[in-house]
């Protein structure tokens, strides 16, 4: 049991037998003791009288003796609590004996539906995709391990209007060559190619245009040339995906396409419920509550005049196919912040149509773009969009440097491992490390920096902790009964105890920044443990128990690295 909800759990108690009903007793982490309840002072009013008093009958009814060494009214009236050793240790004891690290899969598991990463075919992935796919990933693994039904959907674009400009260009190339282009990742020349004849050419123009009727009618042709192109791309994006080390495969794969057979149903359901209206250029829909800057309401295009369907109706369709037929109770849109107000729409819409009803919901996970050092969003040095490959091979190379410095005789293969572990990681933890909503400075320097809130600084933290157990000649540690005495284990114990409140608060608000932050700080606690409490050199019984602390330490980071996505070798 977590130690903050147990101590919240007590005080929970003797408010209420105070105040005469239910309190949240609201309880964190305190500067001036471990924890600290601020109750008592908003309750001052409700009950008439002074917060100290409260706090003062609060704390001789509460039982908490056997937690905490002290308990003092201060100030208008907080109460300050400070935990006890003995039952520190043997949380902690608990804590290493389980797998799960103290942390029990969730009481409610439900179906999760991730909508995430979604690059376009035959276009580069770029930053955007690159901050979906890791934010996503995140939320998969940590989802997954609290005992959730995770759905990976990536919602690739494969469908549209460009791709009759995308198969009469595939043609002109001839099919071998084509397939070479995209297979190489050259996606972005293949598509401006397309564009540039599209624009200049009034015949390539009919052609594209006759094409994509014929692949909205099925033509056997025109669908197997569709299906090349968006085939390579695909190889070519999980390519991307094991670079980076994320959890998607080609299972994951529910492209725009995979909601076509649903889009005639489900515009006939809008307008069997009375939400279609005929705008005359399309079939639209007017969820109540969005207008224009011109105070005209905003609509989402369901069906054209040409009878193709567009980007909003794809999304009607697969959401009402993500609740109904998956049945899933929260969906999760991982998506920049400019696509807000579309998914807006679409939650908006689902409610009206009543696809979309309590318990079940829907959150945009939105996130702000990748500035460069300028401040303006990030550009490579001829000014065109940054290849997201590109990136990542560069991240790697960077961090091959690093290593050679740092170990000049390791073996070739051993650098290229945690090479690959620490440039993969330093992007990613760069990205999971910044409040999501909040754009963040793409730095090399700062993002692979051994010191300071990086993936670097925490993997080697946990490496450190690995090479005490070598050294000490210890293969498999099995755990020991811990002991808590000095005041540095005081405060690594508290940090320790506190994983699974901050992994369930993450569950809510996928704000993994939290779990980042948590981790940074975790290790910085330990460093000031390992300064002030010697580990091999100390006797016996506290040996043991301050090698379990370590070994706990380092299972925590490690296990929440892996939430996150980052690798952690065990030598750095
Ligand atoms: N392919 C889109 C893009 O690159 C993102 C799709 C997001 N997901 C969705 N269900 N619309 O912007």
């Amino acid at each position: 049991m977590d130690l903050e909800i147990l101590l919240a759990d007590r005080l929970a108690w003797a408010f209420s037998a105070v105040a005469g009903g239910p309190v949240d007793p609201v309880v964190r982490r305190s500067q001036h003791a471990d924890f600290q309840s601020d109750a008592a002072l908003s309750l001052a009013r409700r009950l008439g009288r002074p917060p100290r008093d409260i706090a003062t009958e609060v704390v001789g009814r509460a039982a908490l003796a056997d937690l905490c060494s002290s308990v003092e009214v201060s100030g208008p009236g907080f109460i300050n609590l400070t935990v006890a050793d003995p039952p520190l240790g043997s949380l902690l004891s608990n804590m290493a004996a389980d797998a799960r690290l103290g942390v029990p899969p969730s009481a409610n598991p439900e179906t999760v539906v991730i909508d995430y990463s979604a690059p376009n075919v035959a276009k580069e992935m770029h930053v955007g995709h690159l901050r979906s796919t890791v934010i996503g990933d995140a939320a998969v693994r940590l989802l997954e391990w609290l005992g959730h039904r995770v759905i990976k959907a990536n919602h690739l674009g494969d469908w549209g209007t460009p791709f009759g400009m995308l198969i009469e260009h595939l043609l002109d190339l001839g099919e071998s060559e084509a397939a070479h282009e995209l297979s190489v990742g050259d996606l972005d020349s293949f598509y401006r190619a397309a564009r540039v004849k599209f624009d200049a050419d009034d015949t390539f123009k009919e052609r594209a245009r006759r094409r994509v009727v014929a692949l909205q009618g099925g033509d056997e042709l025109t669908l197997r040339l569709w299906r090349l192109l968006v085939g390579e791309s695909e190889k070519y994006f999980l390519t991307v995906y094991d670079q980076l080390g994320v959890l998607l495969t080609e299972n994951d794969f529910y492209g725009e396409s995979y909601y076509n057979a649903m889009l005639t149903p489900v515009t006939d359901e809008l307008d069997r419920l009375g939400l279609l209206s005929d705008s005359g250029d399309a079939a639209c829909v007017f969820p109540e509550g969005f207008t224009g800057r011109d105070g005209q309401p905003l609509p989402i295009i369901v069906r054209k005049r040409d009878g193709g369907y567009g980007y909003g109706a794809t999304d009607l369709a697969a959401i009402r196919h993500r609740t109904r037929d998956l049945g899933a109770t929260r969906l999760l849109y991982v998506v920049g912040l400019p696509q807000r107000q579309h998914f807006e729409m679409v939650y908006a819409v689902a409610r009206e149509a009543g696809w979309l009803s309590p318990p079940t919901r829907a959150e945009h996970v939105g996130f702000g773009s990748i500035l460069g050092s300028d401040g303006k969003m990030l550009r490579s040095r001829a000014g065109g969009s940054i290849k997201l490959v590109g990136l990542l091979d560069e991240a790697v190379t960077r961090a091959t440097e690093l290593a050679r410095q740092k170990n000049p005789d390791v073996s070739d293969a051993a650098v290229a491992e945690v090479a690959r572990a620490v440039g993969i990681g330093a992007i990613k933890y760069a990205d999971l490390s910044t409040d999501r909503i909040k754009d963040y400075v793409f730095d090399w320097q700062r993002m692979l920096a051994l010191d300071g809130n990086t993936a670097p600084y925490l993997q080697y933290a946990h490496a450190r902790i690995r090479s005490i157990f070598r050294r000490a000649g210890i293969e498999q540690f099995t755990a020991t009964p811990i002991t808590v005495g000095h005041p540095a284990e005081h405060a690594l114990a508290l940090e320790l105890l506190n994983f699974g409140t901050i992994v369930t608060g993450v569950e809510q608000s996928l704000e993994f920044h939290r779990l980042a932050g948590y981790l940074h700080t975790l290790a910085a606690t330990f460093s000031g443990f390992f300064e002030h409490c010697p580990v091999l050199r100390a006797e016996d019984d506290v040996r043991e128990s301050r090698l379990a602390l370590c070994d706990l330490t380092a299972r925590v980071l490690r296990h929440g690295l892996y939430l996150l996505g980052i690798d952690t070798p065990d030598r750095m």
